[in-house]
């Protein structure tokens, strides 16, 4: 089929890995709604297959406008997300509905609303953009490693509901990036980062030690050729790692015992 006829809608695609994908889809001649709440950042490029829209995620009337004014989606990808960094003695009702409500919820509403239309067109493709912190735990990370975690799991589920209808469903699960996730979407609970706070060590060894692993992650074409590749191979696995800290750790969860990986995380990370 002539790409510029395959829809896709990006969402989170204002930065980051979104905005590469973005780049990389209308390259190959797709039309691309390129969702995100600051839509404005994508007008500096230039391509006639590109569409930014505003779109709210935690927003069910933005999410449905929006959709419904896109009319043929042949392809999803579920990418808006963030990062909140707190114990869960200092978390507010507030911080970790927020970060489920984004990271999980987000991708639900945006799935329930596109599924209809790729059930109606007999076929689909959705892509989530997890992480490799939906497999490994980490202190600090309890509230995004349990968002991701549910990612992995609405990816399990999907995969058996849609089956029949020919709509494929999967998730990749990046290591660490260099996007702006460490410089303005990691979200820090007050209480944790004070200086007397009874995680004060942990939190001073660990989240500088995560921040300048994000800063200096991989290269964001990693996912976005990976997108391409899944959107063109039917038999594309269920779900595959990207960048080096996923293609190292993922392996190592799965040889190891629970005990063992958690003391090399331990050593690695001097926790
Ligand atoms: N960078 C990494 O190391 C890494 C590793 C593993 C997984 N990931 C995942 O990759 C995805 C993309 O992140 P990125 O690294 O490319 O970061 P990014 O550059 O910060 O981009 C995040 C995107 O998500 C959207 N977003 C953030 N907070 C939002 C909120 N509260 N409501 C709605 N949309 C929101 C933003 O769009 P607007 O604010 O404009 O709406 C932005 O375009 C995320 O799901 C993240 O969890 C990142």
């Amino acid at each position: 089929m002539n790409n510029a006829k395959r829809t896709v809608l990006v969402t989170g695609s204002s930065s980051g890995m979104g905005r590469t994908t973005v780049l990389a889809l209308v390259k190959k001649g797709f039309t691309v709604y390129a969702a995100s709440r600051t839509p404005e950042n994508l007008f500096d490029i230039q391509s006639e297959h590109l569409r930014p829209v505003y779109m709210d995620i935690t927003d069910i009337q933005s999410i449905s406008e929006t959709i419904g004014f896109i009319g043929q989606i042949d392809v999803l990808v579920n990418n808006a997300g963030y990062g909140l960094v707190s114990t869960v003695e200092d978390v507010t009702e507030k911080e970790m509905f927020d970060q489920f409500n984004v990271n999980v919820f987000g991708i639900l509403r945006v799935c329930k609303a596109v599924i209809p239309k790729m059930r109606k067109q007999g076929s689909g493709v959705i892509i989530n953009i997890s992480s490799f912190l939906g497999k490994i735990g980490l202190p600090l990370f309890t509230f995004y490693n349990a968002s991701k975690y549910a990612v992995e799991g609405i990816t399990d589920s999907l995969r058996y509901e849609l089956k029949d209808f020919n709509i494929r469903v999967h998730s990749i699960m990046p290591g660490f990036f260099d996007t702006n996730f460490a410089r303005s979407n990691l979200v820090t609970n007050t209480k944790t980062f004070k200086e007397d706070s009874a995680y004060a060590e942990m939190v001073s060894t660990l989240a500088p030690t995560i921040v300048s692993q994000i800063n200096e992650g991989n290269s964001t074409e990693e996912v976005s050729e990976m997108i391409l590749e899944i959107i063109e191979n039917v038999d594309f696995p269920a779900r595959k790692t990207a960048g080096d800290k996923a293609k190292k750790f993922i392996p190592m969860k799965k040889e190891l015992s629970d005990e063992d990986f958690e003391r090399r995380v331990r050593a690695y990370y001097d926790l």
